[in-house]
């Protein structure tokens, strides 16, 4: 009901009746006037004059299921929530959930993790109250290979999800990076169970750097937040929920081709690496490339120094600007 109130006072945006509510949502005064003085204990401000109602002036950076719940505009992405104050990783939490039973869908969010993790075993820094960890639980019905491109249709998502939200100039760096001038600000982890010819579940992973003042000094030269870019602080429940709206529209655009043929445009318009030397990270060797942008597979195109055009797979190879991370 926490959650009903909240969106009912949020979308009216002015005064709203006790009286109304309590026909709206089929429950008493008392229990309005109950999840109000909650809401206020958890840091919203409400204003109740009497003869007029209630009115949100103004809520706090929470991430709980309730903020969540009362800002979705989807109809099945993050319809299941499952929220945390503190976690291992949410990628884990949502695999044992998959296993349990939970739906496509499902989203895992944390406040911190204590073991949060990145691509190729790297740990990803999750302190508290200031950042994004969630994680969406899929269960699609196409082959294993396709699978791999939901990373990149959630690039895409997290970027028109930040747009929305604050103004900075934002870009992909191939496949799944999110950044802002040369540094990450966004990292996706897709992790998958499968049988040889169909998908048990897909858990798609992201970290946004939201409200952080400061960074590590071991990731300061390539990492960045939101908030050290922009220099004004973002509401993270208004982010998820407009990732969540853009994924669950390109996940259907996805799912009508199964492959990236009718979202590679957008893709490419906003991808750093376009047009640009690329130094590729091979396991065997390393050499340089301009990159064309990604076909329909969610591979990059290289013409390699020879002239010759190959598609290279973002499973075997790490793309470097020719002097650093993007350039
Ligand atoms: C990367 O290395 O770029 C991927 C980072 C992915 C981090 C996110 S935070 C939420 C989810 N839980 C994890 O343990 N990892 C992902």
């Amino acid at each position: 009901m926490k959650a009903e109130i909240l969106k009912v006072l949020r979308e009216c945006g002015d005064y709203v009746s006790g009286q109304q509510l309590c026909e709206q949502l089929q429950v008493s005064r008392t229990a309005v006037w109950k999840v109000i003085n909650q809401l206020k204990e958890e840091g919203y401000e409400v204003e109740a004059i009497r003869n007029k109602g209630y009115r949100i002036t103004s809520s706090p950076d929470i991430i709980t299921k309730e903020e969540l719940a009362s800002r979705l505009d989807t109809e099945w992405a993050g319809q299941e929530i499952y929220y945390f104050d503190e976690i291992d990783s949410t990628n884990t939490k949502a695999r044992q959930l998959a296993d349990q039973g939970a739906p496509h869908g499902t989203l895992v969010v944390a406040d911190c993790q204590h073991a949060g993790r990145g691509r190729r075993g790297r740990v990803w820094e999750s302190p508290k109250g200031k950042n994004i960890y969630m994680t969406l639980l899929l269960r699609p019905e196409f082959s294993p290979d396709k699978a791999s491109m939901l990373t990149l249709v959630m690039a895409l998502s997290v970027y028109e999800g930040l747009k929305e939200t604050v103004d900075l100039d934002l870009k992909i760096k191939w496949p799944n990076d999110l950044v802002c001038g040369k540094k990450k600000v966004v990292g996706i982890l897709t992790e998958m169970s499968t049988e040889i010819d169909y998908i048990n579940h897909v858990v798609i992973g992201t970290g946004v750097n939201v409200n952080l003042e400061e960074l590590p000094d071991e990731i300061k030269d390539m990492a960045t937040s939101l908030l050290l870019e922009s220099g004004g602080k973002q509401k993270r429940s208004a982010i998820i929920s407009a990732v969540l709206k853009h994924f669950e529209k390109n996940y259907e655009t996805f799912i009508k081709t199964c492959d990236l043929s009718e979202l590679q445009e957008q893709y490419n318009h906003i991808l750093i690496n376009k047009d640009q030397e690329v130094q590729i990270l091979g396991e065997k060797e390393v050499y340089t490339a301009h990159a064309l942008g990604i076909n329909e597979k969610g591979e990059l195109l290289i013409r390699k120094e020879d002239g010759s055009i190959v598609a290279i797979y973002a499973g075997e190879v790490s793309v470097r600007g020719l002097y650093g991370y993007v350039s």
